[in-house]
């Protein structure tokens, strides 16, 4: 176990893996893990529910007062659920027509303040794994360990393609590749916090990696700053 807990931020492009390395590394060092992307998907749930306009300022300040989002750890997943006021949504968060919005959602600022505040609350007592677009840039500035995610286009769209067609065999590997580039432009060139590289952090393309392969490399970077993890 780890002498001192640190916090690591792992942020990407979409569709890197960055959900899976951050998973495995939490479940190493007993840490918790915050996928805070959930937190944008399950706000953009609540507005495509709710019909909240992206472009009203109020009906948006006053949706975000309504909205409390809570993460329950399932044990099946090894993962946390997030809570949309009280409701289970996480089998709702990854559907097409919450990808097609988020990224318009999270580029506005009172929802990214809000999903920010909380996120910097779960890293006091740090021990703790997040990934996101703006994590080490934004929320946690100051973790010990920082590591920026890519992928050839291509792979990420194929991954993605492959989660998203057990439940939609309909949709196509255009589609998705579509989806991914239009999300990552916006997230790269939004005014609020855009998708960028800390200056801290380490670069992975995992193009060629296998999970288990990027792992180790991870677990590498933990033990430099911590001692952490057992040597196998
Ligand atoms: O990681 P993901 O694909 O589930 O993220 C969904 C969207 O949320 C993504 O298009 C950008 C946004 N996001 C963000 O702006 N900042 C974060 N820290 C995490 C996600």
């Amino acid at each position: 176990m780890s002498e001192h807990k640190i916090i690591i931020a792992i942020d990407g492009y979409s569709s890197c893996g960055k959900s899976t390395i951050a998973k495995d590394l939490a479940g190493r060092l007993g840490y918790s893990y915050i996928d805070s992307g959930a937190m944008y998907r399950a706000v953009t749930l609540y507005f495509v529910r709710n019909n909240v306009d992206v472009n009203n300022a109020t009906q948006v300040a006053e949706a975000i007062k309504d909205i409390h989002l809570s993460f329950v750890f399932n044990v099946q997943r090894k993962a946390a659920d997030i809570y949309l006021n009280g409701e289970n949504v996480e089998p709702y968060i990854r559907e097409m027509a919450v990808a097609e919005r988020v990224s318009e959602v999270a580029a506005l600022r009172d929802v990214r303040t809000f999903a920010v505040a909380q996120q910097k609350r779960m890293g006091t007592e740090k021990g703790i794994v997040m990934d996101g677009r703006d994590i080490g840039t934004t929320v946690f500035p100051d973790a010990e360990l920082k590591i920026f995610m890519t992928a050839d286009p291509d792979v990420r769209a194929i991954r993605r393609y492959k989660e998203l067609a057990v439940k939609n065999p309909d949709i196509t590997i255009e589609e998705v590749k579509q989806n991914l580039e239009q999300r990552d432009h916006i997230d790269a060139t939004r005014k609020e916090s855009p998708l960028r590289q800390a200056t801290d952090a380490i670069l992975l393309d995992n193009s060629n990696l296998t999970p288990e392969q990027q792992l180790s490399m991870a677990e590498e970077w933990v033990r430099q700053r911590t001692g952490a993890i057992a040597d196998k």
